[in-house]
């Protein structure tokens, strides 16, 4: 049986991760900063991990020996602008969560990924992308997910025997998302679970969407 490391499971894209992956039959290890009676209710083993705590990420252990597929899904916005210290430290505190975290995560569960020849997904955004952004705004959120594919990048570069993507989950129906997103988390995670099944190392380092279109850096 498989094993997944999802993170910001307790709603959203991440418990929807949960949910299907569970119910194809994989060993599924969630974290969160605290848990959810929806989380509860799907048998996945439940460890607690705050994001913004680089001390926890760095030393974390996923209590097994092979791990097929790490999913770094937690995020968050942070300000959509800065022009006081204030607000500079909590867009810091969005790249602590958003890129470094990831990065840090990564690392720390590496032995065991390379030990079952697994795959290193990260959760990001059209957002991010450079060449997308058209209308400006969200500043901490878009800059720490550009930053975030180009840590991504460089953990594929640094890993390739391993398969690294960094993942756009289309607009969805999530409190970050919004009622008014056109795309349902069932319809976003079915798309990303196929999607993750078919990367190989050779394809190592991509961006793709949930519909496994390839979106511009
Ligand atoms: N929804 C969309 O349209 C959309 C589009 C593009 C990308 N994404 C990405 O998809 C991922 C999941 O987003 P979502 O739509 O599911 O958003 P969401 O419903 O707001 O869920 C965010 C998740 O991240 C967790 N999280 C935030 N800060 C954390 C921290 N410090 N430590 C641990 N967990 C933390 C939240 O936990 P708490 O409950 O503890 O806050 C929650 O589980 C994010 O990386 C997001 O950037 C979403």
């Amino acid at each position: 049986m498989p094993t997944v490391l999802i993170t910001g499971a307790n709603r959203g894209l991440g418990l929807e991760f949960v949910r299907q992956y569970a119910g194809a039959g994989w060993d599924v290890i969630a974290t969160a900063r605290q848990t959810s009676p929806d989380l509860e209710g799907t048998g996945a083993r439940v460890l607690p991990l705050d994001m913004s705590s680089l001390e926890a990420v760095s030393g974390f252990s996923p209590g097994v020996e092979q791990l097929d597929l790490l999913i770094a899904n937690a995020g968050t916005y942070g300000p959509r602008e800065a022009s006081s210290a204030a607000e500079g430290q909590e867009w810091l505190d969005t790249f602590a969560v958003n890129t470094v975290a990831p990065y840090l995560l990564a690392q720390a569960v590496l032995p065991q990924v390379r030990a079952a020849g697994g795959k290193l997904v990260a959760i990001s955004t059209r957002m991010g992308s450079l060449a997308d952004n058209g209308s400006g705004g969200f500043l901490a959120y878009r800059s720490s997910k550009t930053a975030l594919n180009m840590a991504w990048t460089t953990l594929a570069l640094a890993n390739r025997d391993l398969a690294c993507a960094m993942l756009h989950p289309g607009w969805v129906q999530t409190r970050m998302g919004g009622p008014g997103a056109p795309v349902t988390p069932e319809q976003s995670i079915t798309g990303m679970r196929r999607v993750i099944e078919e990367l190989t190392p050779q394809r190592s380092g991509a961006f793709l969407d949930y519909q496994g279109q390839t979106v511009p850096w």
